[in-house]
């Protein structure tokens, strides 16, 4: 297959935070664009995007500035509408993602909904935990929206909106009703899944996978005297996290130890790309202890793929399949991983990429 370097030269438009773009390998990104034929631009959107030069690919992280221009933040408002209007008057321009498809990840009420109705789910043993939206303080009334919707304690109670502040990802744990007091609506209850302190994180490329285990919270029950646990997603949930709420409690230590299964994960991954078909995106799966089920607990846009091996290599074979229209079929072509390779990690058109010693020496996308 050509890789388009010897026909003309194709630019990437590329937008994100000044913080995400100060820890951004450039130098790796530039050289991974220029060996597959694509020229690297920085787009700034504080100017005119028609003045930027001329792209065919347009890749961003505008997550927080979408919630915000949700929210009627004027200054957000502005800025999107202006993307917005840019690509309306280019619909050639391959947008990566589409604002659109983005929007369904910043609610959480709104994806997990599209979970619970994945009628192939529960026959596999996967779940998203019952939830229910609070949109008020009155707690007789939010008791009787979780036991109408089957939610049950311990639960956490999450911000509705998944991004656009730090405060986005402050959670409580809630063991009984006077507990709900601290909920601050609009949120989200969701009832808790025992996991052992086990997060697996999953990180998507188009068709592409791969798996990290991260520390998550111990198992809680629900109780009439604990007060909420009040954290926030960091501090319990980063590689390096020691958080002593992800200690397992004495009892709860000869449980044994969950491995995700993959054929649950790769169905997850079907699912998603079906009804949210997003290239760049992530999910937390917790294993029910008890059960040994799959839940879907969160679902992400454009994630950090921070131990993502070969990061820049996939994302960039995903572009160029997805530019000869095959990205969401796998055609048995492949431009940098060898043919013998690729079609020995393919299963049902998926590929698992941690299975592959790194052969670039990058992994992920920062620089640390
Ligand atoms: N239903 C649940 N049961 C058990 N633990 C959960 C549940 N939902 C979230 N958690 C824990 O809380 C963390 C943060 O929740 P998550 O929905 O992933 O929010 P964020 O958007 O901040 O990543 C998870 O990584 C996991 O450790
Ligand atoms: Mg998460």
């Amino acid at each position: 297959m050509m890789n388009g370097a010897s026909s003309h030269s194709k630019s990437i438009g590329i937008w994100m935070s000044d913080k995400k773009s100060q820890k951004l390998n450039w130098k790796e990104l530039a050289r991974a664009c220029a060996s597959h034929g694509y020229n690297l631009i920085k787009l700034d959107l504080d100017r005119p995007l028609e003045e930027q030069g001329q792209i065919d690919i347009f890749l961003h992280k505008l997550t927080d500035i979408i919630a915000a221009a949700d929210q009627g933040d004027p200054k957000a408002s502005l800025i999107i509408s202006r993307v917005e209007q840019y690509l309306s008057n280019h619909p050639h321009i391959v947008v990566i993602d589409p604002l659109d498809k983005v929007r369904i990840l910043l609610n959480r009420y709104r994806y997990y909904s599209i979970l619970q109705d994945e009628p192939s789910f529960k026959k596999q043993g996967i779940f998203t935990p019952t939830f229910a939206e609070f949109t008020s303080t009155n707690i007789k009334e939010n008791m009787e929206i979780m036991q109408q919707r089957g939610v049950t304690f311990p639960v956490i109670c999450k911000p509705t909106i998944a991004h656009g502040s730090k405060s986005a990802h402050e959670m409580i744990v809630v063991f009984n009703e006077k507990g709900l007091g601290v909920c601050k609506p609009p949120c989200v209850v969701q009832s808790f899944v025992n996991h052992n302190a086990v997060l697996h994180k999953v990180f998507l490329v188009g068709n592409r996978y791969h798996i990290c285990e991260r520390p998550s919270l111990k198992n809680f029950y629900a109780s009439e005297d604990l007060a909420p646990i009040f954290y926030s997603t960091g501090e319990v949930c980063k590689a390096d996290s020691q958080s002593t709420l992800s200690i397992l409690d004495p009892h709860d230590k000869a449980d044994i130890r969950m491995t995700p299964n993959e054929d649950k994960i790769r169905s997850i991954i079907r699912v998603l790309r079906k009804e949210i078909g997003l290239l760049l995106a992530g999910f937390d799966v917790v294993i029910d202890n008890s059960s040994g089920n799959h839940a879907v607990i969160d679902i992400n846009v454009f994630p950090s793929y921070d131990n993502y091996p070969d990061f820049f290599e996939h994302f960039l074979d995903c572009i160029d399949e997805s530019a000869n229209r095959t990205c969401s079929e796998y055609n048995g072509e492949c431009n940098s991983l060898s043919d013998d390779y690729a079609a020995s990690h393919l299963l049902n058109g998926l590929m698992n990429v941690g299975l592959e010693p790194s052969r670039f020496g990058v992994t992920g996308m920062n620089l640390n």
